[in-house]
C-alpha cells in the first residue's frame, strides 16, 4: 500500500467534471493546492490509490483509532480501491493545536479533536463542552446525531479554517484524578494543580471548582504529574490508563463533571478535492463509523478501570456531585448570552435529557 500521492502529470489530470485541464496559468493556484493536498493523499483516482492521512492523539486500542482503520477498510471497498485512509495514533503527527493547522491546509485529511480544542476555533460549540450539561450517553448522542441543529455548527470553519466537522461522537464522562488525595467534596480540590483542555470554558469551570487550572495539551500530562507540576488532571477512565497517569495519580474520584464529544474533522479542501460519487460514497460511511467510535467506548471504560485498578488505583463514587454542580451553574449563563444558535443547542440538549434520562 502506498503512503504517498502519487500525482500524474498535471496536464493528464481530469477536472471534476472529467474535462482534462491544462496548465495555464490560472490553474497554476490549483497546482499548489494539489501539492498541498498531496501530503494527505489527495487527488484524484484513476488507477492511483490515495492514502489519506488520519490522525488521534490515543493509543492503537482506543475505539477512535480502531474506527479509523474501519473507515479506511469500508472506504476503499466503496470507491473500488482509490482512496484509502492511514492512521497515526499517539499524537505521531503533533499535538490537537498543530494537527488543526495540517488539516486546514489540507495536509491532513482527518483527525479525530476534543470537543474543547474545537470551542477554539468557534466558540459555539461551548455548549457541548459545559459541566454537567448531558445526562447521559444517550442524550448527547441524539443532540450530536441531530443534522438539522448540528448543519450551521458543522459547517462554520469551512469558509474561515477550510475544515469540516464530519460528526460528533461520545468520548466517554470526565472526572477528577490527583496524586494527592480522593475528592469527595469541593474543599478537596481546593489549591491542587489539575490540567484541563486548552480552552477558555475548560479554565473557568476549573477555576469556579475551586482548583488552579493548568491548560496543557493531552500528551504533556504525563510528565507534568510526573515531575509534580500538576497535582492532577480530568479525563475519562481510558485516558487515565492508556496514557499512563494512573501509574502516577492513585485517587480517581467520580465526579462525572463532563461529558463532552469529540469530533471527526475533514480537510474541506480534500473533501472537495473527491470526485461527486467518491464524495457521497465517504460521506455516507461516516454514520456507521461515528456510531461505532461511541459504542465500542463503552467496553473500553471498563477494561480501563481493571487496568487501573490493577495498578493500585483507588476509585470513590463517594462524591458530592451536587456541590460541584452547583459552583458552575453560572456558566450557562455566561456562555449562552443572546445567542441564538447557542440556545437552540441548548433546547436541543434539556428535551433530549427529558427523553434519555441519567440510567
Ligand atoms: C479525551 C478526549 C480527547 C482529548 C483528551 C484530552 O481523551 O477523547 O479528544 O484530547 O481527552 O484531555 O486532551
Amino acid at each position: 500500500m502506498k503512503t504517498q500521492c502519487e500525482m500524474r502529470p498535471l496536464q493528464e489530470r481530469p477536472s471534476r467534471t472529467g474535462v482534462p485541464k491544462l496548465v495555464t496559468a490560472a490553474t497554476i493556484g490549483l497546482l499548489s493546492l494539489g501539492l498541498a493536498a498531496c501530503g494527505s493523499g489527495g487527488g484524484e483516482g484513476g488507477g492511483h490509490k490515495t492514502v489519506f492521512k488520519l490522525a488521534v492523539s490515543q493509543t492503537e486500542e482506543h475505539p477512535q483509532y480502531q474506527a479509523g482503520i474501519e473507515l479506511g477498510k469500508r472506504l476503499e471497498e466503496v470507491t473500488d480501491g482509490r482512496y484509502s485512509v492511514q492512521v497515526f495514533g499517539n499524537e505521531t503527527l503533533g499535538t490537537s493545536t498543530e494537527v488543526i493547522q495540517n488539516v486546514s491546509d489540507g495536509t491532513v485529511a482527518f483527525m479525530w479533536c476534543g470537543g474543547a480544542n474545537v470551542e477554539s476555533l468557534n466558540e459555539d460549540f461551548v455548549v457541548y463542552n459545559l459541566p454537567f450539561v448531558f445526562d447521559s450517553m444517550e442524550a448527547q448522542l441524539a443532540v450530536l446525531n441531530d443534522e438539522e441543529l448540528n448543519h450551521e455548527l458543522f459547517t462554520s470553519l469551512e469558509e474561515s479554517k477550510s475544515i469540516t466537522v464530519l460528526s460528533g461522537v461520545h468520548a466517554g464522562q470526565r472526572s477528577m484524578y490527583n496524586s494527592k488525595r480522593p475528592i469527595r467534596t469541593p474543599a478537596d480540590l481546593q489549591g491542587l494543580k489539575i490540567r484541563v483542555q486548552q480552552s477558555d470554558s475548560q479554565v473557568r469551570m476549573l477555576e469556579m471548582l475551586g482548583g488552579v487550572p493548568s491548560p496543557m495539551s493531552f500528551g504533556e500530562v504525563y510528565s507534568a504529574l510526573q515531575t509534580g507540576v500538576l497535582d492532577g488532571a480530568e479525563n475519562n477512565e481510558p485516558s487515565f490508563d492508556s496514557m499512563k497517569h494512573d501509574e502516577v495519580a492513585k485517587y480517581y474520584s467520580y465526579t462525572r463533571h463532563l461529558m463532552i464529544p469529540d469530533f471527526l474533522l475533514m480537510s474541506t479542501t480534500v473533501l472537495d478535492d473527491m470526485n461527486e460519487a467518491d464524495r457521497q460514497a465517504l460521506l455516507d460511511l461516516i454514520p456507521e463509523i461515528s456510531a461505532k467510535a461511541s459504542a465500542d467506548f463503552v467496553p473500553y471504560v471498563e477494561e480501563s478501570i481493571e487496568n487501573a485498578e490493577e495498578l493500585g488505583v483507588q476509585f470513590n463514587d463517594d462524591v458530592d456531585t451536587e456541590a460541584f454542580k452547583e459552583l458552575v451553574a453560572p456558566m450557562v449563563d455566561e456562555y449562552m448570552s443572546a445567542n441564538a444558535l447557542r440556545t437552540d443547542m441548548y433546547t436541543a440538549i434539556k428535551q433530549a435529557n427529558e427523553e434519555n434520562p441519567a440510567a
